[in-house]
């Protein structure tokens, strides 16, 4: 299980000093919209500055037609990032289309599909997809299996669903993850660490619980610590 800490702050210099005082841990960093738009490469040039060893996940969830979605999953793996991500309901055109375009690029990113966004209700997801999330999720997620994806964005509770429908080797990156019973904030289908454990969870998403705690770090090492993680592993 890896942690992936969300830098979703609203300038670039907290995002920066966040990453600098969790330089020694063995984390991955997300950097999502909100960054990404206002700060742009540089931001990511920034990050592995501060540690080369960072991994970082490029949360920009693409959903276009398949020769859009190719061409920006080729752009996305000439800015170097480990992981970056789509949405299944693009389709399986699109989602062979983003595999294939990577298919000759060396160490190229790792791609997952986002199934339901973690902040749906069941209500609200049915109202769009008409149907139940775990039903969809699965569905979404046995498509990009066989789309040649390397694993999808899940919550918690569907974790274990899909590497049953799938593969055990199929990863799954679950956003909503409040260690301790922290604020669910907008998110509705929330989990704490051991649960996220238990659903073999390969990536836990953390924003919030972590950049707007009063000790960043100290919670950090708290959550590395229920991953059975040391705390400085680099
Ligand atoms: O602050 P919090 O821990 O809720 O942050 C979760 C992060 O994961 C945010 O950056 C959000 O955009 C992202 N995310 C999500 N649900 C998804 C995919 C990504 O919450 N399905």
């Amino acid at each position: 299980m890896q942690l992936c800490v969300a830098l979703d702050m609203p300038k670039r210099d907290d995002n920066i000093d966040l990453a600098k005082k969790l330089k020694s841990y063995d984390i991955w960093l997300k950097v999502g919209f909100r960054s990404y738009i206002r700060d742009g490469k540089s931001l990511i040039e920034n990050l592995r500055d501060i540690n080369p060893s960072f991994k970082i996940f490029l949360d920009l969830k693409l959903y276009d037609i398949p020769n859009t979605m190719a061409d920006s999953a080729y752009e996305i793996a000439n800015l170097g990032v480990d992981m970056f991500n789509i949405h299944a309901s693009a389709g399986s055109v699109a989602m062979r289309a983003v595999m294939d375009r990577l298919r000759d690029i060396p160490n190229r990113p790792l791609v997952l599909a986002v199934t339901a966004l973690t902040s749906f209700s069941d209500e609200q997801f049915r109202g769009i997809y008409g149907a139940s999330i775990d039903t969809k999720a699965r569905e979404f997620a046995i498509m990009s299996y066989e789309s040649g994806l390397d694993g999808v964005v899940c919550s918690a509770y569907e974790s274990k669903d899909i590497k049953e429908a799938t593969s055990k080797e199929f990863l799954t990156l679950s956003p909503g993850i409040r260690p301790f019973a922290e604020d669910s904030n907008d998110q509705n289908r929330v989990a704490d660490i051991a649960f996220a454990k238990e659903q073999s969870v390969d990536f836990p998403v953390v924003g919030r619980p972590i950049y707007q705690s009063t000790d960043p770090v100290a919670k950090v090492e708290a959550i590395l610590e229920q991953i059975g993680k040391k705390a400085n592993s680099f």
